[in-house]
């Protein structure tokens, strides 16, 4: 079969597109379902969903080959640089997190009067942008971090950075980032006019219930809609963030592309948050076990290939994941290593006999093939570890 690699700017309609089987983590950007491009709006489509590469079979095409690309041209990785190391910006991250949060409590408790302000929230996002373009893993360590009683307000922060995060990953400019952030942190507001005794239920909805919660992603929306000049985005984010690929989501049932690029995108960072989140009914689940439940579900809430690229962002144990090592040794995910997911940078601080090691020792899993990580820890398991603490000395290997 004569297949040629091709960049996404160079796809045609009549070009068959071929899975050549490749895995998602040495290559997140390449395009890989298989069948016919039919139209040009299908290729907007995949350039907007951050694609950059894809193969195509030149006999099955109903178009004459293009000029075949080398790697390097294609493989257009977004990875950003840190200009910041992760001890440094975690010290300005906390102020930005917890500003944040105390903003979020503030407009969502104003929603409940049906009043919404956006001003005071702009500079805030420009916080958790600026944040994330100098060190991504800050304020998404952190926000996995913090541990608040008011989970629906710090929610509203994660969803925010998650967004912004994943947004950059995928290509976004600063503007898209900005309507992103903004479109994250307002996309519950909805459920501040759902009645509160169901809100803050401290156990699982019933069928009833949860059909009234439901509402709260259109009611967002409506209460949105009073912004003069407010931008679609924002509007999209916070309406469509239950949507999901296959159509079964809510408001609207919308399938696929209906969905815009924001409700998909809130929608994965939301869901990752709120799996992994501590609530008055269940205890955090660690990071990497979310991802994992996120991805056997992902056939029908996402569009192919967006989740796994979440997690090639995100690494298979994101950074702050309390871990658990070859011989019983104990310690912290400190630096992502997207060329190898399962093999990250970890902080050592606990020795099998239950000694700390103080300071924490430094080991880049890629470079000792004889230790592993063999679980991520419980909140439980990690009570005695003070992440925060170690990744802030930790000088990331
Ligand atoms: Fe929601």
């Amino acid at each position: 079969m004569p297949v040629l690699h091709v960049s996404v700017d160079d796809l045609r309609p009549g070009m068959y597109i071929v899975d050549t089987g490749v895995s998602w983590i040495d290559r997140p950007f390449l395009y890989a379902k298989e069948g016919m491009i039919r139209s040009q709006a299908e290729i907007v489509e995949i350039i907007h969903q951050g694609f950059a590469e894809a193969y195509y079979d030149t006999e099955q095409s109903e178009i004459k080959p293009v000029e075949p690309i080398s790697f390097e041209r294609s493989d257009k990785s977004p990875t950003p640089l840190a200009v910041a190391s992760l001890a440094e910006e975690l010290q300005q991250a906390e102020s930005t997190y917890t500003d944040c949060v105390k903003q979020a409590k503030e407009f969502m408790l104003e929603a409940r009067t049906g009043m919404v302000d956006l001003e005071p929230s702009i500079p805030l996002v420009h916080g958790i942008i600026d944040s994330v373009n100098r060190n991504v893993d800050a304020l998404t360590s952190l926000s996995k971090i913090k541990h608040y009683d008011e989970y629906t307000f710090a929610h509203c922060v994660n969803v925010s950075i998650f967004s912004v995060a994943f947004g950059k990953y995928l290509g976004f400019d600063q503007q898209q980032l900005y309507l992103l952030g903004m479109a994250g942190l307002f996309h519950d507001l909805g459920k501040m006019r759902v009645p509160i005794e169901i809100l803050n239920a401290p156990r699982r909805l019933t069928d009833e219930e949860f059909a009234i919660m439901k509402t709260h992603a259109q009611l967002g929306q409506d209460t949105l809609s009073s912004v003069k000049g407010i931008a679609s985005e924002i509007l999209m984010g916070a309406g469509q963030h239950h949507e999901k690929h296959d159509g079964s989501g809510y408001p609207n049932h919308l399938v696929g592309a209906a969905i815009s690029l924001y409700g998909r995108i809130l929608s994965v960072a939301d869901c990752y948050d709120a799996l992994s989140a501590k609530r008055v009914y269940k205890d955090a689940i660690p990071p990497s076990k979310a991802l994992s439940i996120m991805f056997q579900m992902r056939n029908g809430a996402w569009e192919p290939g967006l989740l796994e690229r979440f997690i090639k962002m995100l690494g298979i144990y994101p950074v702050g994941t309390p871990v658990e090592l070859s011989f019983g040794f104990r310690g912290v995910v400190s630096k992502s290593n997207p060329a190898s997911p399962l093999r990250p940078v970890a902080a050592v601080v606990r020795a099998p006999n239950g000694k700390m090691i103080d300071p924490p020792r430094t080991v880049d899993l890629s470079k000792h093939a004889d230790i592993k990580i063999t679980q991520p820890l419980t909140a439980g398991e990690a009570s005695d570890i003070d992440i925060l603490a170690i990744l802030k000395s930790s000088d990331e290997g």
